[in-house]
């Protein structure tokens, strides 16, 4: 019997999840830590701590299930996106990494903006110059720390840093490269036409390589802090959106992918590079070979209800709040919510843009403004989806969700009636770390393509499909889509 591992490098902790050749969870390692913010808008991780989180969520995963690391055919890496790993020669830390929700580059986004031309750097990389992504941070390192500056030799993403002390390799995938804003989207690799207007070292970057393909094999070190075998195959893997979408099967265009947690993210395979043209939605290269995906973020979407019961209804189970609310029909009788408590990044990027209730009347009370958090976020998430088709991605036929607001049978019912399309759930909740480990099965020759591995291990159970209060929504979601732009100029003088 042969197994798989996913490591999965997030912001607050790092799991490893262990399948068989069934594709069946055997176990979970996880090893918790925290990030820094040594100033507002900052924020910040140790690379240590990844790789410290990795020995002990191998080991934990490889004690608790009895497995030895000589079963371990292949291993995949993921974890958060476009934080900034900053090495010396010997690809020692030079500081602390600065992480995907770090917001102190606003100034680096101007100027990679008027360098490049504002044009010009959405038609390569497929994305406007957001604050999240690494290029600026690299940026306002040179301006303000030159001393770190001058001893870069290499730059790294989160989940490589790990790939480095596994197998002492400096490479990326092409997902998490893209996620950079050096990439050229189109060609799938570094764009020197960026590096070079930016300033930035071409051989600072690592080799890209595709999801599935091996990058390197478990070092001796690695293998006596681990107990994984040496020479294990390590494959290049994905940042964790991608991962993600390998994990429930939205590889190929038609399938997409909703994950609704704090944030909401639709996310839709792509056979080619399509981009929107003034960068208000993600574009990257997926984790499966020649494929590219579009992505639509929303900030707030669980967050907005646990905000909401976090203030209005506190110590009230979700079940109960959500139950209430289906008493109210279709539209809150009149009520609605925009889910904006923490700006917004797609389709309306904007860091002013503010939540609001509008529309209340002496008739609604707890559970209406409940029905309307619902509503909101869904009428957001339309949104997001309806700029993804305009810029000719296409219409989707199953939604793959996952994430905790998946729990509400209302809800994903709301979902399925606002976004026009079948809500589908799949058979394992490991999300990125189980993509990462499909992408190792393909690495390690069990299937011939990542299409072959996800027909063969995961399985759609459709949960919510459109119903008759579709129409009803329909209307609703058009008096939604005016609030923002009649609120805007109103959110910026707030
Ligand atoms: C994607 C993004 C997040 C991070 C955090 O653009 O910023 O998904 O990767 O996990």
């Amino acid at each position: 019997m042969g197994f798989l591992l996913g490591v999965d490098s997030s912001t607050t902790a790092t799991k490893a999840v262990l399948i068989d050749e069934d594709g069946s969870v055997r176990g979970i390692g996880v090893a918790g830590y925290g990030f820094s913010t040594p100033r507002p808008l900052w924020s910040e991780q140790e690379p240590g701590l990844w790789w410290d989180g990795a020995v002990e969520a191998i080991g934990s995963v490889l004690r608790s299930t009895g497995v030895s690391g000589a079963d371990i055919a292949a291993v995949g890496l993921t974890g958060q996106m476009h934080g900034a790993v900053l090495l010396d020669r010997a690809g020692a830390v030079l500081r602390p990494a600065i992480l995907w929700n770090d917001q102190r580059t606003s100034a680096e986004c101007d100027l990679i903006r008027a360098v490049v031309g504002a044009e010009r750097l959405i038609a390569i990389t497929g994305n406007d110059a957001l604050t999240g992504f690494t290029a600026p941070k690299l940026m306002w390192v040179r301006e303000h720390e030159p001393d770190v500056w001058r001893r870069i030799k290499h730059v790294l993403l989160p989940k490589d840093y790990v790939r480095l002390r596994l197998t002492g390799e400096y490479a990326v995938d092409k997902a998490d490269g893209a996620g950079t804003l050096l990439f050229d989207l189109a060609a799938r690799d570094w764009s020197v036409e960026i590096l070079s207007a930016l300033e930035i070292e071409h051989a600072w970057m690592p080799t890209a390589w595709e999801g599935p393909q091996v990058t390197g094999s478990v070092n001796e070190e690695a293998a006596a802090a681990t107990g994984l075998r040496l020479g294990t195959p390590v494959v290049a893997g994905a940042g964790d959106q991608a991962a993600n979408a390998v994990g429930v099967g939205a590889v190929a265009p038609g399938t997409m992918a909703l994950s609704l947690g704090t944030s909401g993210v639709i996310f839709a395979a792509t056979d080619r590079p399509i981009f929107e043209p003034h960068g208000r939605l993600h574009a990257f290269c997926h984790a499966v070979p020649d494929r590219w995906h579009m992505m639509s973020v929303m900030l707030s979407a669980a967050g907005s209800l646990r905000w909401f019961r976090d203030a209005l209804a506190p110590g009230v189970e979700y079940a109960t709040l959500v139950a209430d609310a289906e008493s109210v029909p279709a539209g809150s009788g009149g009520l609605w919510f925009l889910p904006y408590l923490t700006g917004e990044r797609s389709p309306h990027p904007d860091p002013l843009a503010r939540g609001a209730f509008v529309g209340l009347t002496l008739a609604h009370d707890r559970r209406h403004m409940t029905r309307a958090v619902l509503e909101g976020v869904a009428f957001g998430l339309r949104d997001g989806l309806d700029l993804m088709i305009s810029a000719g991605m296409p219409r989707p036929g199953q939604i793959r969700a996952s994430g905790g607001g998946m729990a509400s049978p209302l809800w994903r019912q709301i979902l399925a009636d606002v976004l026009g399309g079948e809500i589908a759930t799949v058979n394992t909740s490991e999300g990125a770390a189980y993509g990462a480990a499909l992408l190792a099965a393909v690495g390690a020759g069990w299937y011939t393509s990542v299409d072959a591995a996800c027909a063969a291990l995961v399985t759609a159970t459709v949960a919510a499909s459109p119903g008759e209060d579709a129409s009803r929504y329909a209307e609703a979601h058009a008096v939604y889509r005016d609030l923002y732009p009649a609120l805007a100029p109103s959110f910026k003088r707030m």
